[in-house]
C-alpha cells in the first residue's frame, strides 16, 4: 500500500479544523497540494488566524496538549503519528496574530501502514 487515504484524510481534516478554531472570526483556508521532491506530494494548508507562541508551538503535538477550552490535545498526536509512519514530515510556520502555514510531505512510497 502506497498510502492509506482513511488516515490522511484524518490528518488533513485535523489540520482543516485547527484552522477554523483559529479563526473564530473568519479569515482564509486555502489548502494547496503540488508534487514534491522525488514522487512526493506536499500539502498546505495555511490560516489567516491567531497563530501560536513560541511554547505552544513547542508543545503542539504532545499528546492531550490543547490551548482550547473545551479541546482534547489528539488532532496533532495523530496528524503527526500517522505522517510519521508514511516516512513523511510535518513543518509548522506561524506566528503570534498572523496565521499558521502546515506543510505536510509525503514520500512517493511508504512501508506497508496498514
Ligand atoms: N492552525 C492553528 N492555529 C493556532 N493554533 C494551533 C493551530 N493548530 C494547532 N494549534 C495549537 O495546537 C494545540 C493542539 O492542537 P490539537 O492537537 O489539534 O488539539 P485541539 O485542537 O483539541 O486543541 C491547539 O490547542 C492550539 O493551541
Ligand atoms: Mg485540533
Amino acid at each position: 500500500m502506497l498510502l492509506d487515504a482513511r488516515e490522511l484524510k484524518k490528518v488533513l481534516l485535523n489540520l482543516a479544523v485547527n484552522g477554523l478554531e483559529a479563526m473564530p472570526d473568519g479569515g482564509s483556508l486555502p489548502v494547496r497540494s503540488s508534487p514534491a521532491d522525488r514522487g512526493g506530494v506536499e500539502v498546505l494548508v495555511e490560516d489567516t488566524g491567531c497563530g501560536m507562541d513560541e511554547e505552544t508551538r513547542s508543545r503542539m503535538f504532545e499528546l492531550f496538549f490543547t490551548t482550547k477550552p473545551t479541546g482534547t490535545g489528539l488532532g496533532m498526536a495523530i496528524a503527526c503519528s500517522v505522517v510519521d509512519r508514511h516516512r513523511g514530515r510535518i513543518e509548522i510556520d506561524s506566528a503570534p496574530g498572523t496565521g499558521t502555514r502546515v506543510r505536510v510531505e509525503l514520500p512517493s512510497s511508504a512501508p506497508n501502514v496498514s
